[in-house]
């Protein structure tokens, strides 16, 4: 087996524009689930972990450099630049001018991310009996594609490109899918032969093909696992398209796995999803991130939940976002609840409708039950926060922390001023502005003493008298 050896190179041709995405950016940098189209076959090739690897860039690299200059992904990955698109064998050589004659060189291409780590291996595998591997496959619509010509006994003999094809050539199903495998020595020899004399003027690296033919060399063709892994992006349908598959492979592998979901074509993953058993997601919800379900999880419709872990038996309800939080078992969120980063919730708490939190540990059984701002605080166990309840928390230059410890009980509309301390069993009368540290079981109680004037004459009674 070849996989783990270090003299593979894998290249991924990635320096086209992409003009039919009509876009400002480059078309690898298009997202797929989330993630660039680059990334993906990124990470399938990572799957190769001792390969050199070789992306050549050109349209829109500054960009591309600098988005997978953060990324890990990109940890073992060098960027060669192609600064004319001079076709896919010029890109080719630029990516290896310093080749080792000994290495097996794989050759992928960026707008076309699903490739199979499966498949990638199958390719370099082929290398131990040949010289050249194509990965092709038959279509219904073969129109875009190069055609893969066999003669008379099966043999590949060379690929034509659309633009160049023959009407009977036309008609060949079998297509090339991009992805080639080929001894490094062989690629220096043939390339130095690739000419340009074709309709678009380019070096083709299909002539590989009827190179390898000329000079009596065997050529196999590998299938891949399903057609999504040969699928290119050349424009926003074809792209929206396939991440509609790809999102219902994605829902098939959760429903498969033991997760409902009200509709599978109603359902987006963008990163990791990990979800027990009996848990339900309805409809329109968006995943992104690393998101942990436990088991008999309740999602409502139209969720946002991002980097958030919930807990067994929770229940999210319609219309919630929520992001960077932890939410513990048979707590209850929403509807319309907003979770900002650093919210945690413990067991058995309530987060209600039009509630925003942020950087704030809520303890057990303790309930936000409606319309209040509740960020940078601690909350202890069984507390009630009333309706309208805010905590200030900026100063308009520093934040404040905000301490409310067990069994405080908080009335309606009242404004906590941070830094401020409830302490255990306090009682905050309603419509209150709290200032001041409340001690344990006392009352606070803070805003103007109501008076009732009964000696008073409306300003429209006024007016009849003037
Ligand atoms: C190519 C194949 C075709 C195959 C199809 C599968 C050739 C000549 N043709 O055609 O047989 O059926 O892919 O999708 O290879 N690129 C560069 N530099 C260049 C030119 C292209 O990096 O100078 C990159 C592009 O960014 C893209 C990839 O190579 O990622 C393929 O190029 P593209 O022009 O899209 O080739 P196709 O016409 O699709
Ligand atoms: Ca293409």
């Amino acid at each position: 087996m070849v996989s783990e050896q270090t003299n593979t190179h894998i290249i991924i041709l990635a320096a086209g524009k992409g003009s039919r995405m009509k876009s400002t950016i480059p078309k690898v940098m298009h997202k797929l689930a989330g993630e660039p189209l680059l990334a993906h076959v990124l990470r399938a090739s990572a799957t190769i972990p001792r390969a050199k690897k070789t992306v050549v860039i050109g349209e829109g690299k500054d960009l591309i450099t600098a988005f997978f200059q953060k990324s890990p992904l990109a940890e073992d990955i060098s960027f060669v630049i192609q600064a004319e698109q001079l076709g896919t064998a010029h890109a080719v050589q630029i990516a290896t001018a310093d080749i080792d004659e000994d290495s097996r060189v794989l050759v992928l291409y960026g707008d076309v991310p699903l490739i199979d780590p499966i498949t990638i291996r199958e390719m370099l595998n082929v290398l131990e009996s040949c010289s050249l591997g194509v990965l092709t496959m038959e279509v219904f619509d073969p129109f875009g594609y190069g055609r893969i010509l066999r003669d008379q006994d099966g043999n590949i003999e060379g690929i034509v490109e659309q633009k160049d094809a023959t009407p009977d050539q036309e008609k060949i199903l079998e297509v090339n899918t991009g992805v080639m495998a080929i001894k490094g020595a062989k690629l220096r020899r043939w390339l130095s032969k690739i000419e340009k004399n074709n309709v678009q003027g380019e070096y083709y690296l299909t002539d590989l093909v009827s190179l390898a033919r000329r000079d009596k060399e065997e050529i196999r063709s590998i299938r891949p696992q399903s057609v999504e892994e040969i699928e290119g992006v050349n424009n926003r349908l074809q792209l929206a398209t396939l991440e509609r598959r790809y999102q219902l492979k994605l829902a098939e592998k959760l429903c498969l796995g033991g997760t409902s979901l009200a509709d599978p074509s109603r359902f987006d993953q963008r990163g990791e999803l990990i979800a027990g058993c009996d848990t339900f997601i309805d409809v329109n919800c968006v995943f992104e991130g690393t998101v942990q379900l436990g088991s008999g999880v309740h999602i409502g419709p139209n969720c946002s939940i991002k980097d958030t872990t919930i807990a067994d038996q929770a229940i999210v309800l319609a219309n919630s976002v929520i992001e960077q939080s932890s939410i513990g078992s048979g707590a209850v969120v929403g509807p319309f609840a907003r979770l900002r980063a650093g919210t945690d919730l413990a067991e058995n708490s309530k987060v209600g409708n039009f509630v925003e939190t942020k950087k704030t540990a809520v303890g057990k059984s303790s309930k936000i039950n409606h319309l209040s701002y509740v960020g940078d605080a601690h909350l202890g166990d069984n507390v009630n926060i009333g309706a309208g309840t805010i905590t200030c928390n900026y100063d308009g230059d520093k934040k404040h922390a905000t301490q409310v410890e067990d069994n405080v009980f908080i009335g309606s509309n009242s404004t906590l001023v941070a830094p401020v301390r409830l302490s255990k069993g306090a009682f905050i009368a309603a419509g209150s502005t709290i200032t001041k540290t409340v001690g344990d079981h006392t009352l606070g109680i803070g805003r103007a003493k109501q008076r009732n004037i009964s000696s008073w004459t409306s300003p429209a009674k006024k007016a009849q008298e003037d």
